[in-house]
């Protein structure tokens, strides 16, 4: 396809403001696919996706559309993740584009994340067609949503598009839009190769597929390609686009977007925003702004059950075959066992790979406390990074040690602004900026990362009633006053509980974890003192009473059927507890221990 005739576009939007419905309805309006097989959502591919209502993976799709001028058109979307963790993946779509659909819900407003993905935009360069959706419900409010999209984003929403994504109406006006006011891609057809990878993925038949912008050159099936970023040498076996299903092209001109597979083994080998180019007569220079993602948040991954250890290890292999963002390594805990410390982009990236071991590979997981990585500068001039608590070295030799900050942005409606206000400044937050737009205002925070991986998401939603919506990205990294803090169960210390703690919260955290983990931990046959401490001090205490009878005794002797059954329920209960010395502890007390409230 000529250049004039391609248009490259992703779709901003905020969780649940009606992306995918969009995208749907584009690909139905175009005919890309039968009505037969046009499944509801078809770009949340993954059921994981689906149900959680989050795009993860950035998914593509190719638009054939015959405009009003007559003439026919290539469109190609970008779906890109909707989340704060996939900043970075979402910064690389957007270089592969020349314009963006705003789509914000009219019932609702411009949130949060809209922001920081409609700002990766701007910095892209991006025309930016702002789509106000849900037009069909009552509650919309087109020109509240306009006079929002001027005062807070900054961008003229005089050509914005009413439609509804549900009903198809505006639909036809969104993509003529796409072609009279987004600009056609650039790139010299004869130039050496130079494609940028925009995502990949791992297929169990065809193994990695990569998904490609080519700027300048022509990707060809047969030909030999380098990967600029390992100086990897891969054939081009395939070489297609996305009708959405699979289909193969001989080749793909600059602007467009498609895919190729080269009997990659490992998605790993394939980093988002490398260059690929041929390994003959080759471009020089890579694509300007390649940077591999980095792992910020860590945790240990334990097995309940410690003869599922291998596979445990099998399924993060696995994962982590499909995911190069995810860091694992082995680890042991005097508590937990054998399992593995992995490093995540973020909470949601966490949790979504946590559940997918407990459901997809049926492993039943203890998570430890989410950490943040810490440089623990040594007297000897050395630094250290460190990811879990447990490693802290001996504190006489520690200088100082330094914490990363982010900045969070959070927008929220008036009503709720001081339990916000309250709830940042109670996570050592300092306040930024403090704005309004309307009914609402938009609150810009400095905040320890180690502050928000715990709760605090669950916290502001809590709050707020869900109407609040949050934003952050890393800054760097400051000194502050952090220490190490044991809980002792029993006397011993439980590895998997070391937190690392601002000096000034260390005992009223302290605090609250014994009197939780007093209500978690079931009663003994001897009495149990639960106790925090930094180094050898105690700073907190609670004492468990020991238990007096035994639960079978409620029988009164006869039953014997009864009997049997409460201690199988006993037996079934223990299998959700860890044992630490003497002591069973309940699963769920790792991460109910750390919940601050
Ligand atoms: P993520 O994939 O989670 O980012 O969400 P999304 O932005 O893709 O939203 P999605 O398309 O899943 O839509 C969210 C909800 O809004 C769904 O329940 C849709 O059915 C509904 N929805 C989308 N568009 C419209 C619309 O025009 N009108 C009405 N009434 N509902 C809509």
């Amino acid at each position: 396809t000529d250049l004039a005739h391609i248009r490259n576009f992703s779709i901003v939007a905020h969780i649940d403001h009606g992306k995918s419905t969009l995208a749907d309805r584009l690909i139905q309006e175009t005919n890309t696919v039968s009505e037969r097989d046009m499944k509801e959502q078809l770009l949340d591919a993954m059921d994981i996706e689906r149900e959680r209502g989050i795009t993860i993976k950035a998914n593509t799709v190719r638009i054939e559309y015959t405009a009003r001028d007559g003439e026919d058109y290539v469109l190609n979307l970008i779906d890109t993740p909707g989340h704060v963790d996939f900043a970075y993946e979402v910064s690389r779509s957007m270089r592969a584009v020349e314009g963006s659909l705003l789509v914000v819900d009219s019932t609702q407003g411009v949130e949060a994340q809209t922001l920081a993905n409609v700002y990766q935009a701007i910095d892209a360069d991006h025309e930016i067609v702002p789509v106000f959706n849900k037009i069909d419900l009552p509650a919309s409010d087109i020109d509240r949503v306009a006079e929002q999209v001027e005062d807070v984003i900054g961008i003229d929403a005089s050509g914005a598009i009413p439609v509804s994504a549900k009903t198809g109406e505006g639909i036809r006006e969104v993509l003529e839009a796409i072609v009279t006011r987004l600009p056609a891609p650039k790139g010299a057809p004869d130039a050496p190769l130079k494609a940028m990878l925009v995502d990949s993925w791992y297929d169990a038949y065809l193994g990695v597929i990569v998904l490609v912008r080519v700027i300048d050159g022509t990707l060809k099936k047969g030909a030999r390609v380098r990967f600029m970023s390992n100086g990897a040498v891969h054939g081009v076996d395939r070489v297609g686009v996305f009708r959405p299903t699979m289909q193969d092209v001989g080749e793909l001109g600059p602007g467009e977007i498609g895919f190729l597979t080269a009997s990659i083994k490992q998605v790993r080998d394939t980093r988002v925003g490398d260059t690929i180019t041929t390994e003959k007569h080759g471009a020089t220079e890579p694509l300007p702004g390649f940077k591999p993602s980095q792992p910020v948040v860590f945790c240990g991954l334990f097995p309940v059950d410690n003869a599922e250890f291998e596979d445990l290890r099998d399924a993060i292999d696995k994962l982590a075959l499909n995911d190069a963002s995810f860091s694992h390594e082995m680890e042991t805990s005097a508590a937990l066992g054998f399992g593995f410390r992995c490093g995540f982009l973020g909470l949601l990236h966490l949790e979504v790979i946590r559940d997918r071991i407990e459901r997809e590979y049926g492993i039943d997981l203890v998570t430890t406390a989410p950490s943040v990585i810490y440089h623990v500068h040594m007297r000897d001039g050395s630094m250290i990074e460190l990811h879990n608590p447990a490693d802290m070295p001996d504190p006489t030799l520690v200088d100082h040690i330094e914490e990363p900050r982010i900045k969070a942005t959070i927008l929220v409606p008036d009503e709720y602004l001081g339990d916000v206000l309250k709830l940042c400044q109670d996570r050592r937050g300092i306040q930024e900026d403090l704005t309004y737009a309307g009914s609402r205002a938009m609150v810009v925070y400095d905040l320890p990362l180690n502050e928000v991986v715990f709760d605090f998401y669950d916290r502001l939603k809590s709050v707020t009633k869900g109407y609040a919506s949050f934003d952050y990205q890393m800054t760097g990294y400051r000194q502050d006053n952090l220490v190490k803090m044991q809980i002792l169960v029993n006397e011993e210390p439980v590895d998997a509980l070391s937190i690392m703690v601002h000096r000034d919260r260390a005992e009223s955290r302290g605090r609250a974890m014994c009197e939780k983990l007093k209500d978690l931990i079931p009663r003994h046959m001897f009495k149990i003192p639960i106790q925090a401490a930094i180094g050898g001090k105690v700073i907190a205490r609670e004492t468990l009473a020991a238990l007096r009878k035994d639960v079978t005794a409620k029988c009164y002797g006869g039953d014997v059927s009864r009997k049997k059954k409460l201690l199988d329920k006993q037996k079934a209960g223990k299998k959700k507890m860890r044992q630490f010395g003497k002591v069973d502890i309940p699963q769920e007390a790792f991460i109910s221990a750390l919940k601050m409230d």
